[in-house]
């Protein structure tokens, strides 16, 4: 049997794929490329395809048939907040309607496990620093927004499914911040995250911006949850196997450390691991921005026995060698 793995050519999705790999599991990936990187799916079965397309459903029952899929790691989405409060229409068109196509072809074929990212931006705001699955989410962007709809969507086909006698399970996992490189071929090249950010503004000559130093926190910056993509991508291979021996107590988890580190704090282990110096410059805060969010962990440990390995000095390390920015690389 194999696992479909959608956006296995993305960031995190290739991590999966190459976790899958390793302990010899099937896998077929299906992307269309929008952001992916053909290098990193070279020599898997791969289905070139938009899943949002009219004929995306047809084409995924196709692909599981003859592949012989049992279950589906869903990754594939647009997922930039800037981009989606300019066009929601196309979040709601690719995020959605990607998701909508895969719950018929699940319909379809009986699949019955699926993992899908979602994200710490379905919970907005809120108002407390340790962030708990129950806590009431209200996401403030339309990313964040679509989802949260996914969740609901994948939710109600539970239901559904449960109704009809069949079997379909689900975990969403609402990663916090995802940073690092499992592979230094695989990082990440989107230059949206503070890591590579400020990598790149290294890169070119720049300072680092620091958006904001009088938020309620002890050095006046933000603080986030930074998980290691390898430590990320283990947490889906745990959802899978939970769901495989039958495991349904919850459907919805954090996966983070359970540990904040400020921006200046990254920063500053930036300056440690690549051995030089940086002083940031300071800028105005950025709206939509809490002082604090990190995850509680603490349903991910029990259910599913996950728990990060990697802390910050080794997701920073990670990323500074994929961007050959190491001292002893120079
Ligand atoms: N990177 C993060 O910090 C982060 C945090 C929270 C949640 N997520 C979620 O994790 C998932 C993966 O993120 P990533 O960082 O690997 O992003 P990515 O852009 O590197 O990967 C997304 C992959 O999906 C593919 N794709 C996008 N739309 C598609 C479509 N309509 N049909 C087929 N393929 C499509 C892209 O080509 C790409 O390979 C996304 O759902 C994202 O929202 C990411």
């Amino acid at each position: 049997m194999a696992v479909l793995v959608t956006g296995g050519a993305g960031y995190i999705g290739s991590h999966v794929v190459r976790l899958l790999n390793e302990r010899g599991d099937d896998v077929l990936v299906v992307d269309d490329f929008s952001t992916g990187i053909a290098a990193r799916v070279d020599g898997l079965s791969v289905v070139d395809l938009d899943l949002a397309a009219p004929d995306a459903t047809d084409r995924l029952v196709d692909a599981i048939r003859e592949h012989g899929v049992d279950s589906i790691i869903h990754f594939a989405a647009k997922k930039q907040v800037g981009e989606s409060v300019e066009e929601p229409v196309m979040y709601y068109r690719q995020n959605i309607g990607a998701l909508t196509n895969i719950l018929a072809a699940v319909e379809a074929t009986g699949i019955e496990s699926l993992v899908f990212s979602s994200s710490a931006a379905t919970y907005g705001m809120p108002d407390v620093e340790m962030v708990g699955e129950d806590l009431d989410c209200r996401p403030i962007n339309p990313y964040g927004q679509t989802k949260l709809i996914g969740e609901w969507m994948i939710d109600n086909q539970i239901t559904a499914s449960q109704m009809r006698g069949t079997a379909f399970n689900a975990v969403k996992l609402r990663y916090f911040n995802v940073a690092g490189a499992g592979w230094s071929e695989l990082a990440d090249t989107a230059v949206m995250n503070l890591i590579p950010i400020v990598l790149g503004r290294m890169k070119d000559g720049k300072a680092p911006i620091i958006f904001g130093d009088d938020y309620d926190t002890p050095d006046g910056t933000c603080i986030r949850d930074y998980v290691h993509v390898k430590d990320l991508a283990e947490a889906h291979i745990a959802a899978l196997d939970y769901m495989k021996s039958g495991g349904t107590t919850e459907t919805v988890f954090n996966v983070g450390t359970g540990t904040g580190a400020s921006v200046k704090e990254v920063i500053d282990t930036i300056a440690e691991v690549t051995g030089r110096d940086i002083v940031p410059e300071m800028g105005e805060r950025r709206a939509g921005d809490p002082p604090a969010l990190v995850a509680d962990v603490s349903r991910i440990s029990a259910l599913l026995s996950w728990k990060a390995e990697f802390g910050l000095e080794e997701i920073v390390r990670s990323a500074v060698e994929a961007a050959g920015m190491l001292p002893e690389q120079k």
